[in-house]
């Protein structure tokens, strides 16, 4: 089973910017989550925190009761073999063709034989659809194929806890279709633990068990992924959407001036650049058949039937809907003992529900988005 990872109270600068302060969040073992958040949020930044390459000015990150923030560079060299990285940038030595570069963390961390090596490169190869480009050089493939070769050298020591930063970044939608699945099977056949960055909306609405977005410094929400999906928060409603019009701008947060003229281009009709409304839970993608059931999704079940109460009735409803009659009846719930609206249309606003306590998700906001007094707007 992947390892869990606990980070508390993490927070990091650089110099006076403060990135995002106390993220508190809990990856459970061998289940797929993903973070979203607009652009510079400190994504990127979080990840390779996480793994120690960054370090943070508060907090810990704890994997296997190794604390990666404070501990030391041999403890930190042998942790970081539990983890498979894909960077944003794919990471790649330029100097290194596509096999060597791929066989490097093999090579670097593993006394296997040449032809052991051999076998376990072209076999991730071929699952990331690079078989026959062993011999390209970084710098003569495209951008879409740095990245899969990224996520094949991320894969090749069977990592524990695998972070994907915007694996989907420069692929096609066909290539990225497969990618989501790939990952997910990897995670029925590995049980590994997945934390994905991502802004592609239908990867983070049909791939993980959890979804988390970073947002103004903070992580706004953390929890299991049918609380993000029916969340009314602005800002989170604005970002599932690809909308313009919302709490977040292009460079900064909007005023209010900004937020009343766009609810007058609105009111006029006026495109908001988003597709359709993403409101509600759709159905989570499945293991490719024939390979094992994903023991996350088990263990998520009673994970998430435990702290049932204690989240919002959309989200409760969603989860109850995507359990079998069997598994309804085994944890004592029916569909619709909540009212809420049917799966892809908003309820009627309502006064929202209070999340009591730490019970897996983080600071789930309960006010609407206020814009920033004047003289306080943010980078984000
Ligand atoms: N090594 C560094 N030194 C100083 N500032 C940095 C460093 N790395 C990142 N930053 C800053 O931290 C902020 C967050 O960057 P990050 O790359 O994590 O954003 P992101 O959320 O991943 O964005 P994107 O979605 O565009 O990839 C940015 O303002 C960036 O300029
Ligand atoms: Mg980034």
């Amino acid at each position: 089973m992947g390892a869990e990872v606990v980070v508390e109270g993490l927070t990091k600068s650089f110099g006076r910017q403060t990135i995002w302060r106390d993220v508190t969040l809990t990856l459970p073992p061998g289940e797929v989550s993903v973070m979203l958040g607009p652009s510079g949020t400190g994504k990127s930044v979080f990840l390779k925190s996480m793994i120690g390459l960054l370090k943070p000015d508060r907090g810990r990150c704890v994997v296997n009761g190794v604390d990666i923030v404070s501990c030391s560079e041999h403890k930190l060299y042998e942790i970081r073999k539990l983890f498979g990285v894909l960077f944003q940038d794919g990471a790649l030595f330029g100097s290194m063709n596509l096999y060597d570069n791929i066989a490097f963390p093999l090579r670097e961390h593993t006394k296997k034989s040449e032809t052991e090596i051999k076998r376990i490169v072209l076999e991730k190869m071929d699952m990331v659809g690079l078989a026959g480009a062993d011999k390209k050089l970084p710098g003569e493939i495209s951008g879409g194929m740095r990245k899969r070769a990224g996520l094949a050298r991320a894969l090749v020591l069977d990592p524990e806890i695998i972070l994907c930063d915007e694996p989907d970044s420069g692929l096609d939608p066909v290539r990225t279709a497969y990618i989501s699945q790939l990952l997910l099977d990897l995670n029925a056949q590995i049980d590994a633990t997945i934390l994905i960055v991502t802004h592609n909306i239908n990867l983070a609405r049909t791939v993980p068990d959890n979804v988390g977005m970073l947002y103004r410094r903070e992580l706004v929400m953390f929890g299991p992924r049918e609380v993000l999906l029916t969340s009314d928060e602005p800002a989170v409603r604005q970002f599932l959407n690809g909308s313009r019009f919302g709490p977040i701008g292009m460079s900064e947060e909007k005023d209010t001036a900004t937020l009343a003229a766009e609810q007058q281009l609105a009111d006029a009709g006026h495109h908001d650049g988003s597709t359709d409304d993403v409101y509600g839970v759709v159905p989570q993608l499945q293991p490719t058949p024939g390979l094992p059931d994903r023991r996350g999704v088990r263990r998520r079940k009673d994970r998430v039937m435990s702290i049932l109460h204690s989240l919002p009735p959309a989200a409760q409803e969603g989860i109850i809907e995507s359990l079998t009659p069997d598994e309804q009846q085994h944890y004592g719930v029916r569909p619709h003992m909540f009212a809420t609206a049917p799966i892809g249309r908003r309820p009627s606003p309502q006064p929202r529900d209070r999340i009591e306590g730490d019970l897996g998700v983080a600071n789930l906001p309960q006010t609407t988005w206020r814009p920033p007094e004047p003289g306080q707007g943010g980078g984000v």
